[in-house]
């Protein structure tokens, strides 16, 4: 039993907790990034493979793209400058639309998102060839509200994605984190590429994809949606 001025000193700083806080665990986390992944189903091997097919059609097909990527992707391909709205050309991408799109679905009801009538639609969707030693740096997706990345081949060894704490501007004074620090308190974190997994963030997290250090060809689909 404890002293009787040890329980009035007890029970003067519980009294001190405001009541709002009483009963509410000491450190909770809010304000929480949210970043999706899973498979995109349903099975798709042989839908994946005619994806692939696809994309290499379309590099082989765009002169204006290879063009653009020279500049701008180097050492890689993509048809972001070129044809970004490949849902809208090719029947094999219209169907990956309609299968992302259930997703983007899961992705807005975990955001607690009130779409008001109005519903979220690709916009943009390109194709990324990342050879060996290609690289594309830290970015974000302005003037939509979900981006993400479908993988079509992910060599083994093939780089992730790599996403950035959107509060590092203000870390400002922050002592760096310890060794062993707990995953969601890491200033990174990198999302394994895998084929067949479909991965979606809100836009305005950045996010970059490391050189690929394979020599194997690491294929993606990159899409935008619009609250529209
Ligand atoms: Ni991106």
């Amino acid at each position: 039993m404890p002293a009787k001025g040890v329980k009035r000193l007890r029970a003067r700083a519980g009294a001190g907790v405001p009541r709002i806080l009483r009963g509410v665990k000491r450190i909770q986390a809010w304000f929480p990034t949210l970043v999706y992944g899973a498979p995109l189903r349903p099975d798709g091997t042989a839908f994946n493979r005619e994806l692939l097919r696809e994309c290499h059609q379309f590099r082989d097909f765009d002169d204006a793209g290879r063009k653009w990527s020279a500049k701008s992707y180097p050492g890689g391909y993509t048809s972001y400058g070129s044809i970004d709205r490949v849902h809208t050309v090719s029947s094999t991408f219209m169907e990956l639309e309609k299968r992302i799109d259930r997703h983007v679905r899961a992705f807005a009801k975990a955001l607690d998102w009130d779409l008001g009538g109005r519903g979220l639609k690709m916009s943009d969707c390109w194709i990324n060839i990342m050879p060996h030693r290609v690289a594309h740096s830290l970015h974000l997706h302005p003037n939509s509200v979900v981006s993400g990345t479908y993988y079509v081949a992910t060599p083994r060894g093939c780089p992730g994605l790599k996403f950035e704490d959107p509060r590092m501007s203000r870390f400002m004074a922050a002592p760096p984190r310890a060794e062993g620090v707990r995953p969601e308190n890491r200033p990174y974190i990198t999302y394994p590429a895998a084929a067949g997994n479909v991965i979606l963030f809100e836009s305005w997290l950045r996010h970059e994809v490391p050189s690929n250090p394979v020599k194997s060809e690491r294929i993606s689909i990159s899409f935008n949606y619009d609250w529209t």
